[in-house]
């Protein structure tokens, strides 16, 4: 079975990435309530001490929902590392969450360690790594990671260029292990998309930005409600890494899009003093937003997919039966 059985009891096949500046533990919390994988990035915390607390909070919420509702569904959280040189906190923040057995660590930009994967098993959890590439696929399977996060083109953020129906199967041509697929998903139907291109489950950031709980102005949710896919930016003149950003951010911070090069001294930068001010402006977010039409609280985009991806397997069953060609009505 290629999912690990921490994922098998979900609501739906869905992790919610981990998004900087946006994912904060109220927002954690409800994805876990509604029955999917909550997450954030551990540089969300201002420190590594603050990281500690909320992952005790965390817990503690966790654990008091489940007493209390015994009957629902309830996801495990996730905590992301970005393994780059300059996460200066990478280490100490590691040690925490191998402290608080973190169920599931998600690991971004480099492949950790073997020892860090080894010590994740060794309390029960598991970890999963974001990749853009065949290559980097590999690399992390070496580490010997419990499964891939493929990001194709169109995803928020830091983004790759490949075409979903390139990347899962070619990546499934050499690992039959758990697979999540992101990239502009944010309906049921793209998530039944994903299951239907041999991924496991679908990994969804943008839609989750446009939620009540997210933790960011309010500008931000309204304009990907308003924004389309031709109002994403792909460059790398922000970070030196490419990625899809908002087009209306990147004018109302001043920036001609027509001149739109490399920003002198870009570059990645994940020290505790730079962390996230590089998205506190300018705003990363997928091409999936032309699908968004309102803001929504977790709870209710859960619901909505829920009922979608449902709708959508429904109206594929008969493919399965019929002869072919035949092209059944939406
Ligand atoms: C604003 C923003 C911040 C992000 N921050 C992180 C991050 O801290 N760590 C990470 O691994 N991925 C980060 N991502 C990427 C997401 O985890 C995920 O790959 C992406 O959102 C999926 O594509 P979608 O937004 O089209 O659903 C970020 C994405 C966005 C939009």
């Amino acid at each position: 079975m290629a999912t690990p059985a921490l994922l098998q009891s979900l609501r739906l096949p869905v992790i919610a990435s981990p998004m900087l500046i946006a994912s904060y533990p109220d927002m954690v919390l409800a994805q876990c309530k509604s029955g999917i994988v909550g997450s954030f990035p551990a540089l969300n915390a201002r420190s590594s001490t603050q990281l500690d607390d909320w992952l005790g909070m965390i817990d503690a919420d966790l654990q008091a929902h489940r007493a209390a509702l015994p009957e629902s569904i309830l996801g495990p959280y996730a905590l992301n590392h970005i393994c780059h040189p300059s996460n200066t906190r990478l280490e100490a923040d590691l040690r925490i969450a191998i402290d608080r057995r973190v169920p599931v660590m998600i690991t971004s930009l480099r492949a950790p360690a073997r020892e860090v994967v080894d010590e994740v098993h060794r309390y029960g959890g598991i970890l999963l790594h974001d990749v853009t590439t065949i290559r980097h696929a590999e690399k992390a399977l070496e580490a010997g990671v419990d499964g891939l996060i493929l990001v194709a083109a169109g995803a928020g953020g830091h983004a790759g260029t490949l075409s979903p129906f390139a990347l899962v199967p070619e990546v499934r041509r050499f690992y039959s292990g758990f697979v999540a697929l992101a990239g502009s998903i944010a309906t049921g139907d793209a998530i039944a998309a994903a299951c239907a291109l041999g991924a496991d489950c679908a990994y969804i950031g943008t839609r989750f930005i446009a939620s009540r709980e997210a933790n960011v102005v309010s500008g931000y949710k309204d304009t990907i409600v308003q924004a389309t896919a031709a109002d994403i930016v792909y460059t790398d003149a922000f970070t030196g890494v490419h990625g899809n950003y908002l087009r209306q951010s990147i004018e109302a911070a001043g920036i001609d899009l027509r001149t739109l090069t490399r920003v002198e001294g870009a570059r990645m930068d994940f020290s505790p003093e730079s962390g996230a001010k590089q998205w506190r402006d300018i705003w990363g977010a997928g091409q999936g937003v032309g699908s968004m039409d309102t803001v929504l609280s977790v709870a209710e985009i859960v619901e909505r997919l829920d009922a979608e991806y449902r709708a959508a397997i429904a109206r594929l069953e008969p493919l399965g039966r019929s002869t072919p060609h035949t092209v059944m009505p939406h």
